[in-house]
């Protein structure tokens, strides 16, 4: 079984100057062991799809598809199990890696 599976992912924002589809259609398994990178140019839905997979995108913004960590879906999991689930079984590194992460450790 795939470590992640992302599915038909589609993430679309609500903002006040109306709905911003950012992500339509994504697709990706991530086996053991295996590392994938996504690569394209700003603005094209990279950082969407990383916080698509933890729920972390802003109250009000749309996602459908799904995310599975294992067999268990994120996105319509309970509130108790993705607390458990985020930074044990899934973790996002923010960008400026000297302040998310410490230096002296190895
Ligand atoms: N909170 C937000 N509200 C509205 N639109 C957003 C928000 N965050 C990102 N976007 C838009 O979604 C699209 C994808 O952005 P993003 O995922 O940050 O791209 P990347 O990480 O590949 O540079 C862009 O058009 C961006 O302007
Ligand atoms: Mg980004």
């Amino acid at each position: 079984m795939s470590v992640l599976s992302v599915r038909d992912l589609h993430v679309t924002y609500s903002t006040q100057g109306g709905r911003v589809p950012a992500v339509r259609g994504v697709n990706f398994e991530l086996e053991r062991g295996e590392v994938l990178g996504l690569a394209g140019e700003s603005g094209c839905g990279k950082s969407t799809i990383a916080h698509a997979v933890l729920r972390l995108l802003p109250p009000g913004t749309e996602t459908s598809g799904s995310v599975l960590l294992g067999d268990d879906d994120v996105l319509s999991m309970r509130a108790g199990r993705l607390r458990a689930v985020r930074w044990t079984e899934g973790a996002i590194v923010f960008q400026g890696a000297m302040h998310a992460l410490n230096p002296v450790r190895k």
